[in-house]
């Protein structure tokens, strides 16, 4: 049996539902993998920690010291590079149509981000995944087929997210370092059974259920702070076209864009973050 360690939002939980809401929401400031909104279509973690490290090789790092010691910058406005890192980050894809398209435009902007994609998707479109991948963006985990894997056996678990893993890995010669899990939902056996690190997200524009651009680009724009991971999906128009809106526009308020590893790495000190790159 494999050691782990989980990283909780704080050392207390709330036991009542409200107590639990009301901590997940205060802690989504400093702790990035924390929903700042419930999605609607899932039921919300048992815990409200949702940044979990589970490496397989000694030593193990404790990103709760990390993060607490370097809270997000102060949002004013600032001129100097990387002092207001936030991540955009896509999910579901890759899709034949929509993410060439938005890789045209992460392209053209000089823009970097990361996607969580479906090893299904991966498997169906390799020369996006390769393209996506030597433009400098980060491919990450997502499972194979979005079920919701704490509805699975831990074998068959295993299997989505492992057979992800070698799909992308084969196409980028980069093993993933962080899963997604579909719906964000995970649990115990979830964590015990992944070396990844469960990463959900931070701004949640619900763009796969409003199919509005001009308003998901506004929801973000108001909630929008450094620090911020921003969960949209690259299998819909509509994102992609909210991802253009916004990634001009925030840049206009001094925010450089990165991926996830590059903001975590931010975080972290020298010695966790090489722990965390040879995860
Ligand atoms: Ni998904």
């Amino acid at each position: 049996m494999s050691l782990f360690l989980t990283f909780a939002a704080l050392l207390f939980f709330g036991h009542q539902h409200e107590a639990h809401i009301s901590t997940y929401m205060e802690r989504a400031h400093y702790f990035y993998s924390l929903p700042t909104t419930l999605p609607t279509n899932t039921t919300p973690p048992k815990e409200p920690a949702v940044l979990y490290v589970n490496i397989p090789l000694e030593p193990r790092i404790v990103l709760k010291e990390a993060l607490h010691s370097s809270p997000s910058p102060s949002p004013s406005p600032s001129s100097s590079s990387g002092s207001k890192l936030i991540a955009l980050t896509f999910d579901d894809g890759p899709n034949k149509k929509e993410t060439p398209r938005l890789l045209d435009i992460l392209k053209k902007e000089q823009v970097k981000s990361t996607f969580f994609v479906l090893g299904k998707n991966a498997k169906a479109y390799p020369e996006i995944i390769k393209r996506a991948s030597a433009e400098g963006h980060e491919i990450e985990n997502h499972s194979w087929d979005h079920p919701y894997l704490t509805k699975l056996s831990l074998n068959d678990a295993g299997k989505q997210i492992a057979d992800t893993d070698t799909i992308i890995t084969e196409l980028t010669k980069r093993t993933p370092l962080f899963l997604r899990p579909p719906y964000g939902a995970f649990d115990t056996g979830i964590k015990e059974l992944t070396s990844h690190i469960i990463l959900l997200w931070s701004i949640d524009p619900q763009d796969w259920k409003i199919h509005d651009s001009a308003s998901v680009e506004k929801y973000i724009k108001e909630h929008i702070k450094p620090g911020d991971i921003i969960l949209l999906h690259d299998i819909h128009t509509t994102s992609v076209d909210a991802a253009a809106l916004l990634i001009p526009a925030l840049k206009k308020e001094g925010y450089t864009f990165v991926t996830v590893e590059e903001l975590f790495a931010g975080k972290l000190g020298s010695s966790e973050k090489k722990v965390l790159r040879h995860g």
